[in-house]
């Protein structure tokens, strides 16, 4: 239904008089709605918000935009935990909730093209219905949509195994910042005619096109699994129940989770298997074809156990069961939001990782002292996240700003461990002061040329990930 009331901001007026059937929201509970992700830190204050249904209609608001110097905000789910999504300054949100269609499947290429709009888990189930998988999990997958996927990099709880969503794009199709279509690889196994712009586009968060279009790789369904939960007796014996677990068994998981996650996650509802509390856990989740399989877990979690690595542990028998020991890993953000956490999403290669996080338990307990901190990650791909909770009675500004001193020294641990300032989430509004910390001048020049090459008057998502 396009939009039946007067556009009294002569730019918006310009808009429906171009595209008449446009829909176009301006209300406030809208622009409150759409203007903001699950940061919620800024106050949201778009323009309006544009819901186009055609790649046509996203071709025309971006070159209205050019003329009327509208910033755009590409909008997918608004999950994303960086601030790349919000709104806070009279930006036209784009939202690409309405292109959510499957477009096709080639069962030869094993690809399935999708309408950027797509939640994560419907682009699930139209694989299954091939009898195949699409890898990249989390979440947020009910919510959470392709093009922000793409746009993010997102990694999840299966990137040890399948790798992040940059593994799994084999074309898209993106508008670019003054409205041109481009069409990137049009999903060819080998291609090398030039720059592959389609992985420029992946992690630039909205700041070099508009992703439209994706064509995604699917795979072959994973074999039977099971997951087991682990308690470790302390933090440095996390490192060892790795190495000695992917060591034996074909690893399609593995998540660590400290126990203030635990408290946080069972007060929401995920039911604790241990009678006593331990300091620290994981959940992997293996491969179990059988006996062989059987036979190595037992071996692996008896050789953790001895070793004094691994105080406790339970297996699922049941996908119930698996379901509900997930629970307590994938349940963490949700029951911490209420809180307002303050996220750092880190990774250091997973060789550095003992030596960082010894680093970093030590910067954080000194750093710390008064907050609840939780830990919790893909400590399999060397990324942690690291949150800590705002107490009820701290000003949200004054949390945000002793959270920000603490991260400048966080960065400097990561400068000297050669990690990331965002491993998955991306750099957005959050991190966008510390990204010297993974970029080196020369790199970050490099990205503003490529900006000015695909977005010459700046007018996709501007502020995110760098300032202009
Ligand atoms: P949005 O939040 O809408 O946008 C994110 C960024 O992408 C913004 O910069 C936006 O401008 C840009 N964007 C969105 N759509 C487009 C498009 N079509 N074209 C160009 N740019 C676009 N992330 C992980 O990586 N791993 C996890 O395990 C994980 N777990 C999560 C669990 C929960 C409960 C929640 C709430 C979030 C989690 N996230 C995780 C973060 C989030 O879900 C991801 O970043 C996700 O990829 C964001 O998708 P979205 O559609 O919500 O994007
Ligand atoms: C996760 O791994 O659960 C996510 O990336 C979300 C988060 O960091 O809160
Ligand atoms: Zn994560």
């Amino acid at each position: 239904m396009p939009h039946d009331f007067p556009m009294t901001d002569p730019r918006l007026a310009a808009l429906s008089q171009t595209l008449p059937g446009l829909r176009l929201l301006t209300d406030a509970a809208d622009l409150e709605h759409y203007g903001r992700d699950w940061t919620r830190r800024w106050t949201p204050a778009p323009l309006a918000i544009a819901l186009p249904a055609s790649v046509e209609e996203v071709q025309a608001i971006v070159r209205w935009a050019n003329d009327e110097g509208v910033a755009i905000v590409p909008s997918g789910g608004r999950t994303g935990l960086s601030g790349g999504a919000v709104a806070a300054n009279g930006e036209l949100v784009l939202s690409l909730q309405r292109m959510n269609k499957v477009l096709g499947f080639d069962a030869v290429d094993r690809l399935l093209t999708v309408q950027a709009g797509i939640a994560l888990e419907a682009v699930h189930n139209a694989a299954k219905e091939h009898g195949l998988v699409y890898p990249v999990d989390f979440a947020a997958r009910g919510s959470c949509s392709i093009g922000g996927n793409i746009a993010t990099n997102a990694g999840g709880i299966r990137v040890i195994r399948y790798g992040n969503t940059r593994e799994w794009v084999a074309g898209l199709k993106v508008v670019s910042g003054n409205g041109e279509l481009l069409e990137l690889n049009r999903g060819l196994v080998k291609n090398s005619s030039g720059y592959d712009l389609r992985h420029l586009m992946v992690a630039s968060e909205g700041t070099l096109g508009i992703v439209v279009e994706a064509t995604l790789k699917l795979t072959d369904p994973p074999p039977p699994t099971n997951v087991m939960l682990l308690a470790l007796p302390s933090f440095d014996a996390l490192m060892q129940v790795f190495a000695e677990v992917r060591s034996r068994l074909r690893l399609e998981a593995f998540e660590f989770f400290i126990d203030r996650a635990l408290h946080h996650t069972t007060a929401h509802g995920a039911q604790n298997p241990f009678d006593e509390i331990h300091p620290y856990y994981v959940v992997a989740e293996f491969a179990n074809q059988g006996e062989p399989d059987e036979a190595a877990v037992l071996a692996a979690f008896e050789h953790c156990v001895e070793q004094g690595w691994v105080s406790d542990g339970v297996i699922s028998q049941s996908e119930a069961q698996a379901a509900q020991l997930w629970r307590l890993r994938e349940g963490i953000t949700e029951s911490l939001a209420p809180h307002v956490p303050y996220k750092n999403d880190v990774s250091v290669r997973i060789s550095a990782m003992p030596a960082f996080l010894a680093e970093t338990h030590a910067l954080l307990a000194g750093e710390y002292p008064q907050f609840d901190v939780v830990w919790f990650g893909h400590i399999g791909d060397g990324n942690l996240h690291i949150n800590v909770l705002k107490p009820a009675d701290m000003a949200q500004q004054d949390f945000v700003r002793e959270c920000e001193r603490v991260t400048k020294l966080l960065s400097g641990a990561l400068l000297r461990h050669g990690g990331s300032i965002s491993a998955e989430h991306g750099i957005g509004l959050v991190k966008k002061p510390y990204l010297s910390s993974t970029r080196s001048d020369a790199e970050i020049a490099a990205m503003r040329g490529i900006k000015q090459a695909l977005d010459p008057n700046g007018i996709l998502n501007p502020g995110k990930l760098f300032d202009p």
